[in-house]
């Protein structure tokens, strides 16, 4: 019986391909790790090094996405012309990742559809290196560069022969393909405008040299969506670190809703496998949909909101956009000024279209001293004009102290309207001191403690999507079974009449001294 260290095992998933860099604790069961799990000899590699590297540039057409009928071979001009290229209109290089399959794998074709369907006159060129990236990934990841140095030298070409405006070249690469975007850039003379890097590759890229993988210094914009960086499980298949100008972790870059690889994981050990390669690729292949997403539905973008940190952005921290101009993630994402490795994230719908509508809710729970710290469970229920989301888990981070403002995350799918109405719900879904905690929240709520003062008498809230601020204050509060429920409206009295008080200062400003 072999055993290998999990370190330097390849795992090889249906239909794309993925390096499990696992620090997943103890063995795996014999009879998977035989069946799934390519124990690779270190030396090999550099034997097998592969020197034919040759990438082929085939220019699509709208009306077939999915077939190579033309082909522009640098050094022969005419191609240019017999493939119709348009050196007026932009051109985008889509550039594909790793593969077992040796075969475009089917989001190339509906990549090029979304951007003919964006963008109709413009040259459309898949970037086939698919006989190099068919290697072990290790090796294809190696080759990256020369493949990158050949893209750059097309480029070099192109602009030469066909005098496009690099301004609207965009190169959009894909796991192993953003870092040969990058390499692309770095090696053409003059700067590209664009580099979109979609989940960039991990394993062999994380905290190398910028030189050695997709970094800002390889076009004037480079953007990047990261969608399955490490998660908690230790399983990265996409880089983790900032590699772009602007860096957006949809759903804190792992864990994408609808890909289940959570579920995938627990059942492991005895059946998942299959399930697993299915999450994965699930995962990893989302940013790639998510922009397409952005192409397809412009009308109605994701936005993307910069933060310090996902645990923030989970705190609903994170919703004000500077000057009210959120940035939209995706094709339409704008180049922040001065902007380098700057985190943004956005939560998803589990599908197309993947927009979600963004709320912040700041509340201020006043106590006294007596009072011990509790940890709820608070079901939150939106109205709006034009309809409602109801029972949406408040995610309390911690405990929750008086005296402080806490800020809290919800996230709907539908777009409800106008927000009119806001009720919370305490349950008592734990067996722990029910009655002392209903005691405290009811005190909270009406102020029906022995010191007799309304504790919870407003929410602030904030829209991410339309940045709408808003004050909802509490209207009545309802007792029954083993549930607490406080209803909570838009305030009567102004927003400035509130705030008299403070001498012109907001409430905001005065209340929010730990989140500011
Ligand atoms: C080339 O692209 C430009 C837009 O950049 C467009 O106005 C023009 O009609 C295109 N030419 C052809 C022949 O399609
Ligand atoms: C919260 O503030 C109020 C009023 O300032 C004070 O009476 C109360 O003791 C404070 N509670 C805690 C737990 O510090
Ligand atoms: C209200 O919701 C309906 C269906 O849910 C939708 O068709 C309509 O466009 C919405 N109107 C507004 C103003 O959002
Ligand atoms: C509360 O539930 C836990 C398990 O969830 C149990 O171990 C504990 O004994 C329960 N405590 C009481 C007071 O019932
Ligand atoms: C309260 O509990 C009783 C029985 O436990 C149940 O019949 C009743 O429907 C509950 N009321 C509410 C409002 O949930």
């Amino acid at each position: 019986m072999r055993f290998w260290p999990l370190e330097i095992l390849v795992l090889v998933v249906t239909g794309s391909s993925v390096l499990c860099e696992s620090s997943l604790e103890g063995e795996l069961p014999t009879s998977l790790r035989d069946n799934f799990l390519e124990p690779i000899s270190w030396s090999l590699f550099h034997q097998r090094e592969a020197n034919n590297v040759h990438a082929k540039f085939s220019l699509r057409k709208p009306s077939l996405p999915d077939d190579d009928i033309c082909y522009i071979v640098p050094g022969e001009e005419e191609t240019l012309g017999n493939c119709n290229f348009n050196n007026t209109a932009k051109t985008f290089l889509v550039i594909h990742g790793w593969t077992v399959s040796g075969l475009f794998e089917s989001w190339v074709a509906k990549m090029v559809a979304a951007l003919y369907g964006r963008e109709k006159d413009a040259n459309v060129i898949v970037v086939d290196w698919l006989n190099t990236a068919q290697d072990h990934y290790i090796v294809a990841a190696q080759n990256t560069q020369k493949v990158g140095q050949e893209v750059g030298r097309f480029i070099d070409w192109m602009e030469d022969k066909a005098n496009i405006p690099l301004e609207k070249l965009h190169l959009i690469g894909y796991s192993l393909g953003a870092h040969v975007a990058g390499f692309a850039g770095s090696h053409a003379t003059n700067k590209v405008g664009r580099i979109t890097g979609l989940d960039p590759a991990g394993p062999d890229f994380e905290g190398v040299h910028a030189h050695e993988r997709l970094s800002p210094d390889d076009a004037h914009f480079v953007d990047v969506l990261h969608t399955f960086s490490r998660g908690s499980l230790g399983l990265s298949i996409g880089i983790e670190q900032p590699i772009g100008h602007v860096d957006i972790y949809p759903n804190g870059g792992s864990f994408q809703p609808g890909c289940n690889l959570r579920g995938a994981l627990e059942k492991l050990a005895n059946l998942g496998l299959i399930a697993m390669n299915e999450a994965i690729k699930c995962e990893h292949e989302r940013s790639v949909h998510l922009f397409i997403d952005s192409l397809l539905n412009g009308e109605e973008p994701s936005k993307a909101y910069t933060c310090g940190s996902s645990d923030m952005f989970e705190r609903g921290m994170c919703l004000s956009c500077r000057k009210n101009r959120c940035s939209i993630m995706g094709y339409d994402m704008k180049k922040v000024r001065k902007a380098r490795s700057v985190k943004m994230f956005t939560k998803t719908r589990a599908s197309m279209p993947f927009r979600v509508h963004h709320y912040q809710l700041k509340i201020h729970f006043t106590g006294q001293k007596k009072q011990t710290e509790i940890d709820p469970t608070v079901m939150a229920s939106l109205y709006g004009t034009n309809g409602s989301v109801e029972n949406l888990h408040l995610k309390v981070d911690g405990k929750i102290t008086p005296n402080k403002t806490h800020s809290f995350l919800l996230v709907t799918e539908e777009d409800i309207g106008d927000l009119l109405m806001l009720k919370l719900r305490v349950e008592d879904s734990s067996n722990w001191s029910a009655s002392s905690l209903f005691g405290m929240v009811q005190s909270w709520w009406n102020g029906e403690s022995s010191d007799s003062e309304p504790q919870i008498q407003r929410i602030r809230i904030r829209i991410g999507e339309t940045q709408k601020k808003m004050v909802f204050c509490l209207k009545f509060y309802q007792k029954a079974n083993l549930s607490h429920e406080a209803t909570f409206v838009k305030c009567k009295e102004s927003w400035r009449k509130s705030s008299k008080r403070t001498r012109g200062r907001s409430i905001e400003d005065t209340e929010v001294p730990i989140y500011r």
